[in-house]
């Protein structure tokens, strides 16, 4: 069921099943032997959500203002490629901005029904405002997780309605290369030919740009994934110490991806008395939190044939490596 865009919940609110849900996520990634991990989603509670909007307001992170201008710039033209009428949807709903350049383009020849989906009913409530003003657009929110929510979307069109599905901000990076490919398939198996994907992606650049970007020099990025732990010990009842807790950066030229990870630079005993469990951080131990990968321009196109699409077309930024991809589903 489509559920109306509500008040954002307060940390002291959450729901029980989230919060369990969240509880062993963080049992199992810091429970294991060998590199520690914690699900990169997590990072966006109340305090992450507005540090990430900090970071995209930041000199050195350039993605998001590259994904915005791209849109600016070539959504007509991205729009002028889909024939046929087309309802959207959206796989996070971000802020809106961005997808205002693509609904304003699209809305010039229909009527358009705009379904944001996104596990966020904050971030929901807060896209739903900034686009609510448009004319000849309607938008109802879906609080679910990506894949439910198109599925959704999905069984709500009508016969001879095609499906524009909107990947924007290169979360797609968050996946690691096979696990891209497999959300590709996945979110596949959910159209049929003709229907539409755009897909940004954050490219290759020189290795002390992409540095600078996720270790920038007001340390917000640093706060931004502190904020996991600090959210760890709100919402779990933990004793990290977060003073001494470092913001660690680096690139795997293997991978070809960022890695963000948090190093403890003491040993400490950490208890999470809300989730009945403890474990030992060593000294100069760290535990991974996400991981954000770059492509190269070729490479796109070829993850969409060796997943059930093809490339239509390709719009690049003329200031930050960075990639607009039109797949249809074939
Ligand atoms: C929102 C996943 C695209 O990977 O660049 C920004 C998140 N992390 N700074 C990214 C992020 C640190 C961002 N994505």
């Amino acid at each position: 069921m489509a559920t109306a865009p509500r008040m954002a919940p307060s940390t002291s609110t959450v729901t029980n099943q989230a919060l369990a849900e969240f509880s062993s996520d963080v049992i199992v990634g810091l429970g294991q032997p060998g590199q520690k991990e914690l699900p990169s989603k997590y990072l966006y509670d109340e305090v992450g959500s507005a540090l990430f909007d900090v970071i995209c307001l930041l000199p050195e992170y350039g993605l998001s203002r590259a994904g915005m201008r791209s849109l600016k710039r070539y959504a007509p033209d991205i729009i002028d490629c889909l024939n046929g009428p087309f309802v959207v949807a959206e796989l996070g709903s971000g802020s809106g901005q961005k997808t205002r350049f693509l609904l304003e383009a699209l809305s010039r020849r229909q009527r358009v029904n705009y379904y944001p989906i996104d596990i966020s009913g904050s971030a929901l409530h807060r896209c739903q405002q900034e686009l609510s003003e448009m004319d000849r657009v309607s938008i109802v929110g879906f609080e679910r997780a990506y894949l439910d929510g198109l599925q959704e979307v999905a069984a709500r069109r009508r016969e001879g309605e095609y499906l524009l599905v909107l990947f924007l901000g290169s979360t797609i990076g968050n996946f690691d290369r096979p696990a891209g490919d497999q959300f590709l398939r996945e979110v596949r198996k959910i159209l049929v030919p003709g229907d539409a994907l755009l897909l940004a992606t954050d490219l290759e650049k020189p290795i002390p740009q992409l540095l600078a970007a996720y270790d920038d020099a007001a340390g917000v990025t640093a706060a931004f994934n502190k904020n996991l732990l600090a959210r760890i010990n709100r919402e779990l009842d933990g004793n990290f110490d977060l003073s001494h807790i470092q913001h660690i950066v680096r690139y795997d030229e293997a991978e070809r991806r960022v890695e963000m990870h948090l190093r403890s630079t003491k040993w400490q005993r950490v208890t999470l008395r809300r989730a009945r469990f403890s474990f030992l951080l060593r000294d100069g131990e760290t535990i991974w939190t996400e991981s954000s990968h770059k492509y190269n321009p070729q490479e796109v196109p070829q993850m969409g044939e060796r997943t059930g699409y093809r490339c239509a077309g390709q719009w690049f930024d003329t200031e930050w490596p960075f990639a607009q991809n039109l797949f249809f589903a074939v």
